[in-house]
């Protein structure tokens, strides 16, 4: 195993290569080996950093240090990033585009990203193509080195680079660099968190990339969805439990008319506006100090309802209602849009992930309440069925409200789950 030379030797000279591996491939030398086509026999290892894009499901070590999902430490000490094939979890859309376009932006001039991508043949293995990444960066000059097995896919910095991040429309480019500054905004606001800037875990800085990172992830899932429903333009969106606004803020970037609706109220009163001013979204964002249930007179007057992680912080037995609640707010053909991280064989013998999460089923049964025909989306963005959607920890779902003359009656009964678990 390489040691960890950043806290032992001095620095190595020359400039840095971030290495973004998934937790998964915990062997670095499965590491060195896969990014070898890149870096040349020779390379000095020494001048390798690697970062994890889950942090949070990884026990650091030494050589693997949680970077907070891909919400990069990166600086101009770095001259190359280089993604292992998905560990950047994010849907190929702008939303990824503005996390690439940010890290060369992070490393500066000279800089390149690069990208492993399997060779397509099955389309559920595929992730970004050079064609997507010339359409986010004109400016940029971008390639494809193929061999054997797959595809590694470059970007490289240019002068031009800021003008291709303004038009992905997405707030992370603006915040990346303005941690500091949320987490003293943060702490002014009296942020209920002894230690803000401690730890990774219940620290400003890791409610930020969480935040953050699903903000992308939904940006990104959104886009997919819209698309696959033949929907565009501006949408008038409503951010259930939206906590910070991450998601508001990058609706908002995106074009769309976006509310937070958040029942805790410095969030709303302090927080918000310092997102809508720090990510310049003036005019298109709203904030609703609110419990959702005390929501009144808006009645079919939204295109859009998100619950980004939010529906399971509703009471268990409130759900239903709650989603019957949020179709009625609905314009008819509106959409639910909701992200979940779910209750999986794997991580049930935690006791507490019972109440926590649903079952697959379970979320599916309370889904098609408001409409037979449930859409599913895996991380990267790809269709499932509702059978592999079984299979997904992290899960996008949408549900279509019916348009008046077709307007569904449900006939579904969701189970009582409390009862069901414990029988
Ligand atoms: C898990 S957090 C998710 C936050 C945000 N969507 C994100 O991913 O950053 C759930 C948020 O929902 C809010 N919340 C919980 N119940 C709510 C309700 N009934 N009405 C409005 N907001 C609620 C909480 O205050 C919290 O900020």
């Amino acid at each position: 195993m390489p040691q960890d030379q950043s806290s032992t030797n001095p620095s190595p000279s020359g400039p840095l290569t971030a290495v973004y591996a998934h937790n998964s491939t915990s062997d670095p030398k499965i590491v060195h080996q896969a990014i070898a086509p890149i870096v040349g026999k020779g390379f000095d290892t020494a001048r390798c950093r690697y970062l994890s894009s889950w942090g949070h499901l990884l026990t650091p070590t030494a050589e693997y240090r949680p970077c907070g999902h891909y919400l990069s430490p990166l600086d101009a000490s770095f001259k190359r990033a280089i993604i292992l094939r998905s560990a950047i979890p994010l849907p190929a859309s702008d939303a990824l585009g503005a996390v690439l376009g940010a890290m060369l932006d992070q490393m500066g001039e000279g800089s390149e990203v690069w990208i492993e991508s399997p060779k397509a043949s099955n389309p559920a293995n595929t992730w970004v193509t050079i064609e997507q990444l010339a359409s986010w960066f004109p400016s940029c000059q971008v390639d494809d080195q193929p061999n054997k097995a797959k595809h590694w896919l470059r970007v490289s910095w240019s002068p031009q680079l800021q003008s291709d991040l303004d038009a992905l429309g997405s707030i992370y480019p603006k915040l990346a660099g303005r941690l500091d500054e949320f987490a003293e905004m943060l702490e002014d606001s009296e942020h209920p968190c002894e230690d803000p800037k401690k730890s990774f875990t219940n620290s400003i800085i890791g409610s930020f990339v969480y935040s953050m990172h699903w903000a992308l992830h939904t940006h990104g899932a959104i886009k997919k969805i819209t698309q696959a429903m033949g929907q565009s333009g501006p949408m008038k969106i409503l951010d259930i439990g939206g906590s910070y606004g991450f998601l508001t803020c990058e609706l908002a970037a995106c074009g769309h008319h976006a509310t937070n609706l958040e029942m805790i109220e410095y969030r709303i009163d302090q927080v918000l506006p310092w997102m809508v001013e720090a990510t310049g979204v003036h005019g298109r964002v709203d904030g609703v100090a609110k419990r959702m249930e005390e929501l009144e007179g808006i009645e079919e007057s939204l295109d859009m309802i998100c619950f980004m992680g939010s529906l399971l912080c509703i009471d268990r037995d409130d759900v239903s209602g709650v989603l019957a609640r949020a179709s009625k707010l609905l314009k008819p053909g509106g959409l639910i849009v909701l992200r979940e991280n779910m209750l999986l064989p794997e991580n049930a013998a935690n006791a507490a992930n019972h109440e926590e999460r649903f079952t697959a089923d379970e979320l599916h049964r309370h889904l098609q309440t408001i409409n037979p025909d449930v859409f599913y989306l895996d991380h990267l963005g790809h269709q499932r069925t509702p059978e592999e959607a079984t299979k997904l920890w992290t899960l996008f779902a949408a549900v279509q409200k019916q348009p008046k003359h077709t307007q569904y009656q449900p006939t579904v009964t969701v189970p009582n789950t409390k009862q069901e678990m414990s029988s």
